[in-house]
């Protein structure tokens, strides 16, 4: 079964399955992905009771106030399509509901599952430094 927290107190890097990150072709590692984690202003993770094995998750930024932003939603490749995405964004809003502006980017084809989850479609502004994929050297 799959349980849901919002917090990772008890969670080590051991802890996140293998499989993050599928198809980034400079990923962070898993010790910079921890730090993803630690420095979100929210963080929800799905895990398999089973394993133990933290096998997906989402993050947002905020300032507490009128804005938030999901910058990240994964499941690993083995557990996708089984309602996990949807529900770890069903949590993440619910705990933003109180926020004037949520925000997020995805493609096209994902605009769909997002919409479905309450949301509407934009248009948006980007940058991507993509020599910082991995990760900044110098965190700020
Ligand atoms: C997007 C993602 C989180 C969905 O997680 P999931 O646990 O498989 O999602 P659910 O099982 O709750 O919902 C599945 C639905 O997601 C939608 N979906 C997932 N990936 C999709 C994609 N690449 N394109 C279009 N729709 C997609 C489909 O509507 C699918 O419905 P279906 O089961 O009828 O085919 C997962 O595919 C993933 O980790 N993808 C890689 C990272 C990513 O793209 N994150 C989103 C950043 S904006």
């Amino acid at each position: 079964m799959i349980q849901y927290q919002d917090h990772i107190r008890d969670m080590t890097e051991a802890s996140l399955a293998e499989g993050f990150f599928d198809g980034w072709p400079n990923p962070p590692s898993y010790s910079v992905f921890m730090q993803i984690l630690k420095n979100a202003t929210h963080v929800i993770l799905a895990k398999d009771d089973q394993s133990g094995q933290v096998v997906g998750f989402i993050t947002a930024l905020s300032d507490r106030v009128l804005t938030a932003y999901i910058p990240l939603l994964e499941v690993v490749p083995a557990y996708q399509k089984r309602g996990i995405g949807k529900e770890l964004t069903r949590r993440m809003l619910d705990k933003l509901k109180g926020i004037y502006m949520v925000d997020l980017l995805c493609d096209p084809d994902l605009q769909d599952f997002y919409e479905q989850l309450g949301m509407r479609k934009a248009q948006g502004m980007l940058i991507r430094n993509y020599e910082h994929q991995s990760g900044s050297p110098e965190p700020q």
